[in-house]
């Protein structure tokens, strides 16, 4: 059996590692779209145009080191609010959702623009200081210069720009089911998930 399974939220959420579990669990591909805007953003920081940088983006540059940084978190925000960069990288995520044998795409708009008619749409939430707490203990477990006031403010202000943008903005698709992960472990989340998914199949 093969779906397309289409995983939103705010910042820092639990979206990318319940994403790549779920994937796993049913063997599926996973895209992690905030990559991609990441990705233009960086570029952006480099000196490259937004709209250019989007339409010439390469698989590998998805693979580039500096990606996690609050900075070009931030730069990813700004161009992502930029309706031509996000015209540019639909095609990409819509081929991805189609291939063969399932995919995972998780994002801020996949369930609302990307795949409306994705098989199962999760909403994925929790508290902003729980959010912050969890990207403040990885980034700073992984090396990062951070505080954990630092994480909340860059949290609050992305998710701010992401809800506020006429451009897809963050926001649950009408039929798709939320979990707030704010009192969840992660693997408490992955099986809520995968019981879900599967009743529907
Ligand atoms: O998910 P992540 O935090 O890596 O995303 C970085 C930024 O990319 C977000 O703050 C958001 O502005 C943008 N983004 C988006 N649409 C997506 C995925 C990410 O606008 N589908």
């Amino acid at each position: 059996m093969k779906f397309t399974v289409a995983i939103d939220g705010p910042a820092a959420a639990g979206k990318g590692t319940l994403s790549k579990r779920v994937a796993e669990e049913f063997g599926f591909a996973h895209l992690d779209t905030g990559l991609l805007y990441r990705a233009t953003g960086a570029r952006v920081i480099d000196g490259a145009d937004p709209v250019a940088a989007a339409k010439a983006l390469q698989p590998t540059d998805l693979d580039r080191d500096d990606l996690r940084t609050t900075a070009v978190a931030q730069a990813a925000s700004k161009v992502a609010a930029i309706p031509e960069v996000r015209d540019a990288l639909v095609e990409f995520q819509r081929d991805f959702a189609r291939r063969d044998g399932g995919a995972v795409l998780d994002g801020r708009d996949i369930g609302t623009v990307i795949c409306p008619d994705a098989d199962v749409k999760l909403f994925v939430t929790a508290s902003d200081e729980v959010r912050a707490e969890r990207r403040y203990l990885e980034l700073s477990e992984n090396g990062h210069d951070v505080t954990r006031e630092g994480v909340l403010r860059d949290l609050q202000e992305r998710d701010a720009r992401d809800r506020g943008r006429e451009a897809a903005p963050l926001a649950a698709a009408a039929d798709a089911v939320v979990i707030d992960t704010s009192d969840m472990s992660i693997d408490d989340a992955v099986a809520a998930a995968v019981q879900f998914i599967r009743a529907r199949f």
